[in-house]
């Protein structure tokens, strides 16, 4: 049984094995150590406060408890109260049937309530220690995976529902020990805790980097993982290291084969295997003449105590022990059996070195320090009762780590109170994501019947634009585009496209079924956006002739297709008056002006290039018909960009006093401007609206699109900030700063693939510091937000294409869409949500939607082709 260091070290490192075996998803269901996630990440910050009842079963005595923890500023010794009683766990309840052991449970606790006043009218929040290993998928919530110790009950289910308490929180023994040290020793940075439970089993937990705990997912921070190394050398491990007593003592007990590290170190053990060697020592005539007494053969004879009792007080206590097994001693015996018993002892503490020493060597690698400074928690009988254990355990843990500072706290309180600490922490935890899922995500999620009533007002919106313009929120602009392309355009075109943020040029050259295109893009400066209507104009024909330069076209006069992404009222093809601006522009002396007359003065102020402008479009038109050349089922256009918008092809007996068919740019944007959303819009889209340079206006594109979501989001974290609900109540330069959430960090931020840690990053780089449970509720603020913008337009294109199957008197209509824009191609979740609302909302029509490859630019270039083609004819 003695082991040396060679020995010890080389434990150790198998040990350190073992733990990476149980914390890989691949190895995790062979591995003998299980390795168990808690979802305990976050240790008491000093603001929890409330009343608790706690349960502590599986140590050497089961306790009720009502713990009281007081707020206090930081964390301070003395706030939390207990009371506590005992309970008699009777043996036969103990190998029973489980369901009598919590009844027993449940009985104590009933009585436990009743001795204290405490109603059971109302429910009270319980923490429960449960020192078994469980495999947890929440806080509150384990399946018990095998019984271990003396406990060995048949059908094992507890559940949660009881009329008086609620389980807040179900930890294990050795989790609880950790936040109680952690929380009274103000030095002891909780996390670096370790704690070793010997008392009645043995066990050990840490802090453990998410990002290695594959069970669980999340990469950032950590969680406390209750290791169970008690079943170290289940699988064999310790095969060599095993002697014939403690395959003895392994064979007698009622878990054979199971918990084998445990059965070496715990103090359950520790008296029997002395009893056996001595038994042994004794058949072998080498101690009491070769007496062997009934008692010494009987199992349990000797107890932990003695052994305990064996190390303190050397002989006299020895004898004592002995007299009582019959054995009548002498000296020599006395002195040889306290031996045995020291080494039994001595090697209990050396294993339990070893494997701390592992654990140990795994933190300090985690956090890649060179020497670690270290707080290991402790507690138990053994540890505890034992007065030469802790002595041995700390000379030989610094023996095996020259490099580490470690620091040995002895738990007082045990685990009852670290159970009712991590359940005021998680009542914190619960509070807080109450209050920010209650009173505000919650206005953000729509219930399907607001939907309806979303497509039933888009509905009559599409229907009174088309009646008459100029009472109705959605214009329903005609764009003067009659067919779509039919695949025999020819030759050479220039395409300019004015979107969101950006002016791009385009040449597109058009041969036998195919198309080639070159483009350069442009950036507008904030000034030019919001300046005179003649200094945007003048830019954008700059642009221009820079990109003829860079083509080499700068002396030929190209037929030019203009898409431009904002209202205009047209009466041909290749006029349009701007009817208001949207988005981020607001160039003055423009509105009411005829757009394509500005661009082409301006071409003409310059006097070195010239351009045939043949077609004004909308981007949506520009996309449909860019589509339509692959599909000709196309007749919708699509954008979720910076703004939001559609065409469709309307019935032409619609549109006054024109014949056939045309394509109607709704602006559906502007649904909302008259009130009808009110009962949806919330306080955040009211200060989106108000911080806006349009007020009042385009009210659903403020909902719904890219240049928006963002000041959406910003709004509500701004708002839970000052509630104190996000970064610590802290209102950040930054976070007052409009623009930061681009539509791009959103579509990050909400990212499947992005592990916490880099959310938290992305946060960063906006400025935004926060702690990763800010960045979950970052996160999710724009998950609500965005989701609604996806669902709002489907309930919009539900409406659209319940119109078109209607005008065509269809019970089905199959349609395709072309979609374009920045939200609908970049972030992760909106067309998903789109499609599905609009598959629900639109049960008679089968929409497709068909991203557009090379933006409205294309499609410009065909109107360009398909007007000059008819005004040729
Ligand atoms: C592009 C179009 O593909 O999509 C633009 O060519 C349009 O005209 C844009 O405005 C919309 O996307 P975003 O996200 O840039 O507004
Ligand atoms: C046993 C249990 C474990 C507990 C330990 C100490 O090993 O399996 O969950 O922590 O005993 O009580
Ligand atoms: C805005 C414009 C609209 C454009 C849309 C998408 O809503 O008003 O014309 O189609 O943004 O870019």
């Amino acid at each position: 049984m003695r082991l040396n260091d060679d020995q010890l070290n080389e434990l150790s490192a198998r040990f350190q094995a073992e733990l990476k075996k149980g914390l890989s998803a691949e190895s995790n269901a062979a591995a003998a150590v299980k390795m168990l996630p808690t979802h305990v990440c976050s240790t008491p910050d000093g603001s929890e406060k409330g009343q608790f009842l706690a349960l502590d079963l599986g140590g050497s005595k089961f306790k009720v408890l009502q713990v009281k923890v007081r707020e206090c500023v930081g964390i301070k010794k003395g706030d939390v109260e207990m009371e506590e009683k005992i309970y008699p766990v009777p043996d036969e309840l103990l190998t029973g049937r489980a369901t009598e052991l919590f009844d027993h449970v449940s009985e104590s606790l009933k009585d436990f309530m009743h001795e204290k006043n405490i109603s059971l009218e109302k429910k009270h929040p319980l923490a429960f220690t449960f020192s078994f290993p469980c495999d947890q998928s929440r806080l509150d919530q384990g399946t018990l995976l095998n019984w271990s110790k003396n406990y060995k009950a048949r059908g094992c289910t507890v559940s949660n529902r009881s009329s008086y308490v609620e389980i807040l929180a179900m930890v294990n023994d050795t989790v609880a020990t950790m936040m109680t040290c952690g929380f009274d020793d103000s030095y002891c940075e909780c996390v670096l805790c370790v704690f070793m439970c010997m008392g009645t089993g043995t066990n050990a937990c840490y802090m453990e980097e998410l990002r290695h705990i594959d069970l669980v997912e999340g990469d950032e921070g950590r969680m406390c993982v209750n290791t169970e190394w008690g079943s170290f050398g289940d699988d064999g491990a310790l095969k060599d290291f095993l002697t014939e007593f403690d395959r003895e003592v392994d064979a007698a007990s009622s878990n054979p084969g199971k918990q084998i590290f445990e059965k070496m170190v715990s103090g359950m053990h520790l008296g029997e295997l002395v009893r056996l060697v001595v038994l042994k020592m004794a058949k072998l005539g080498k101690l009491f003449d070769g007496r062997v007494s009934d008692a010494l053969r009987t199992k349990g004879k000797i107890t932990t105590a003695d052994v305990a009792a064996m190390d303190e007080n050397g002989l006299k206590n020895t004898k004592d022990v002995l007299d009582e097994l019959d054995l009548n001693p002498s000296d020599d015996d006395c002195i040889a059996v306290q031996h045995v018993s020291t080494i039994v002892s001595f090697r209990s503490s050396n294993l339990v070195a070893a494997g701390l020493a592992a654990i140990l060597t795994r933190i300090r690698q985690n956090r890649n320090m060179g020497a670690l400074r270290i707080t290991v928690g402790v507690d138990g009988t053994v540890y505890k009762t034992h007065p030469q254990y802790p002595k041995r355990l700390h000379k030989v843990v610094r023996r095996l780590l020259p490099e580490c500072q470690v620091r040995f706290v002895l738990s007082e309180s045990g685990s009852s109170k670290g159970a009712a600490l991590v359940a005021a922490v998680a009542q914190r935890l619960t509070s807080l994501r109450r209050q920010v899922g209650l009173m505000t995500l919650s206005l953000f999620r729509l219930k399907e019947e607001q939907l309806q009533l979303v497509k039933a007002r888009m509905r009559s919106g599409l229907d009174a634009g088309l009646r008459s313009k100029s009472s109705s929120t959605i214009k329903m602009l005609p764009s003067f585009v009659y067919l779509t392309p039919d695949g025999t355009e020819r030759g050479k075109y220039l395409a300019l496209d004015l979107g969101g943020t950006n002016f791009r040029a385009l040449l597109v050259r058009f041969k036998k079924q195919t198309s080639r295109l070159y483009h350069k893009i442009y950036t507008i400066p904030l000034e030019i956006m919001q300046g005179t209507g003649e200094e945007l104009f003048d830019h954008l024909a700059q642009c221009v002739c820079d990109f003829l330069d860079y083509m080499g076209l700068k002396n030929t006069r190209l037929p030019a297709g203009f898409t431009f992404s904002f209202p205009c009222e047209q009466s041909a093809i290749d006029t349009g008056t701007l009817v208001a601006w949207t988005k981020g522009f607001k160039a003055t002396d423009s509105e009411g002006h005829d757009v394509v007359s500005m661009l082409r003065e301006a071409i003409k102020r310059r006097n070195d290039i010239d351009l045939d402008i043949v077609a004004l479009i909308n981007d949506t038109v520009g996309t449909m018909m860019s589509c339509a050349h692959e599909d000709q089922r196309c007749e919708i256009g699509m954008i979720a960009g910076t703004g939001t918008n559609l065409c469709y092809m309307e019935e032409l007996k619609n549109i006054e006093k024109i014949e056939q068919r045309m394509c109607i740019n709704t602006e559906w944007g502007g649904l909302g401007d008259d009130g009808c959303l009110d009962d949806i819009i919330t306080l955040y889209d009211t200060e989106v609206d108000q911080n806006s340079i349009n007020q009042g206006k385009q009210r659903f594109e403020k909902m719904t699109s890219g240049m928006y979501l963002g000041e959406v989001v910003r709004q509500v974290l701004l708002d839970l900030t000052r509630r104190g609900l996000l970064f610590k109540g802290h209102v950040s330069e930054t976070l007052k700063t409009p623009g930061i959430f681009e539509t791009k960090y959103l579509s990050q931020i909400e990212s499947d693939r992005l592990a916490l840690l880099q959310v938290r990053s992305i946060l960063q780089q906006l400025g935004l510091h926060g702690t990763c449970h800010d960045s979950i509720i970052v996160k999710h603020v724009c998950l609500v937000v965005s989701r609604r913008a996806a669902q709002l337009c489907g309930a919009g294109m539900a409406a659209v294409v319940d119109k078109i199957r209607e005008n065509r008197g269809l019970d089905h209509l199959d349609i395709a869409v072309g979609v374009d824009g920045s939200l609908y191609k970049l972030h992760p979740h909106f067309s998903q949500v789109l499609k599905e609302t609009v598959r629900v909302m639109a049960p008679q029509c089968d929409v497709t939607f068909q991203p557009s490859e090379e933006g409205s630019g294309k499609g410009a270039a065909l109107i360009a082709a398909v007007a000059r083609r008819k005004r040729d004819v």
